[in-house]
């Protein structure tokens, strides 16, 4: 259940008895770490209401598709892009059929047309409304259009019949829905992440150091952990939080970065090297403050710092290897020959010199070279970027 971390579910709710048991499901969920948002059809507010799924959920219940105050919040578009899971329990017979059909004829069916998250139904009826043939050609058609089936089960039923029908139990569901959390395009694999910038100290309170956020190397852990990944995000001094299902491992210098991205390197398939690390650290860190002297100008002696992913790449049974190139002119050109020297199987190129991308900004393009190919990637928010950069990882580290 620890896949359910930081999950953004929506939690549609159709008309039928076993929506009582969505409380329960509610709780387990937001108990499991899922932030979750109810949306409600009008029947289901007829069996349960709203008021106690917007206390278990800690979130104001979604009902209308025509709601001037729900758009100026989170509108059914909103919703629809925000979620990870759309998980419907109770599935009622008319909304599988409505669902089926294509139909926007409410909120719960327009989230579901509108939205790239996966839809899981738990289907709850009335055992002959499930034998139906009607309801068993929709069952049967929404799985082909990979709509996930969780249930129904089999036995005595709220109307007193007994026969298949029945919800499966809250637990059941949350359980189910969380191992499909486990089937991304990099599941059971080890992604090793570094992140942020490097600090080189010269004295006890000066270093040198770069404008790196660490937000692109943390949005691609949490895309590499969404994707199934086991990750470990090394990271230099950032203010992030860490990402969930992320071991988290903070440095400070580019030979601590070193260090900790060696650290069990041989179970590692995947490295991605986000970091900006510092090419060259003082040749001696001062014991004290350095004092200001009466010369004008100061002399600093560096010496160059190891290449982490160079290091990496050069390791027998190496993972396969992305690194970053930040580059302020001629940055395909510049990539590609890193891509080379340091022995990478990608590179994802981006232009520093632009202050609406790259280091700092909520967002990025770039371009992702492989020995044999370019493939520029337009400007998005990080977040979005490295699902799309992970996707595209996942699939040539398939095909190598
Ligand atoms: O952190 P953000 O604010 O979100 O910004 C993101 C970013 C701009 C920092 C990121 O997208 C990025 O480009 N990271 C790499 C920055 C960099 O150091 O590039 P480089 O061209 O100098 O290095 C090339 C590659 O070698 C990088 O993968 C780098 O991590 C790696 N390297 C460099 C030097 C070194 N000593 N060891 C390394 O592993």
């Amino acid at each position: 259940m620890h896949r359910l971390t930081n999950r953004q579910i929506i939690l549609g709710i159709t008309g039928g008895i076993a929506a009582y048991k969505s409380a329960e499901l509610t709780r387990i969920l937001k108990t499991h770490g899922a932030d979750v948002r109810i949306v409600m059809t009008p029947a289901a507010c007829e069996f349960i209401t709203p008021l106690t799924l917007q206390a278990l959920s800690g979130h104001a219940v979604h009902q209308h598709i025509l709601d001037p105050e729900a758009e100026a919040g989170m509108g059914h578009i909103e919703l629809a892009k925000w979620a990870d899971m759309i998980l419907i329990a109770p599935a009622s017979a008319d909304f599988m059929a409505r669902l089926n059909s294509g139909m926007g004829n409410d909120l719960l069916s327009t989230i579901c047309l509108a939205s790239e998250a996966p839809v899981v139904l738990a289907p709850a009826m009335n055992q002959a409304m499930w034998r139906d043939v009607q309801t068993q050609q929709n069952a049967t058609d929404l799985q082909n259009k990979n709509i996930r089936l969780l249930g129904p089960g089999v036995g005595d039923q709220a109307c007193g019949d007994n026969g298949p029908g029945r919800m499966l139990e809250p637990l059941e569901i949350a359980s189910q829905a969380a191992a499909l959390f486990e089937q991304g395009s990099l599941a059971g694999k080890q992604v090793f992440i570094t992140a942020g910038p490097t600090r080189e100290a010269l004295d006890p309170v000066r270093y040198i150091s770069n404008h790196s956020s660490g937000k692109m190397g943390y949005a691609l852990a949490a895309a590499a952990a969404d994707a199934g990944a086991r990750v470990k995000l090394i990271s230099g001094p950032v203010n992030l939080e860490a990402p969930a299902r992320c071991e988290r491992v903070q440095v400070e210098s580019a030979q601590q970065m070193l260090d900790a991205s060696l650290d069990g390197i041989s179970d590692c398939d995947i490295f991605i090297a986000a970091a900006a690390v510092a090419d060259y650290r003082p040749v001696s860190v001062a014991e004290h403050k350095m004092k200001k002297g009466k010369e004008e100008l100061m002399e600093l002696h560096l010496v160059k710092n190891p290449d982490i992913v160079a290091t990496i790449a050069s390791q027998p049974d190496n993972p396969f290897c992305i690194g970053f190139a930040a580059e302020t002119q001629d940055v395909v050109a510049y990539a590609q020959d890193k891509l080379q020297r340091k022995n990478l199987d990608l590179i994802i190129a981006n232009d520093v010199s632009r202050s609406d991308i790259g280091f700092n900004s909520d967002e990025n393009a770039v371009t992702v070279i492989s020995k044999t190919a370019a493939t520029p990637l337009p400007q998005t928010s990080k977040r979005l970027l490295a699902k799309q950069l992970i996707n595209l990882i996942a699939d040539q580290y398939a095909g190598k």
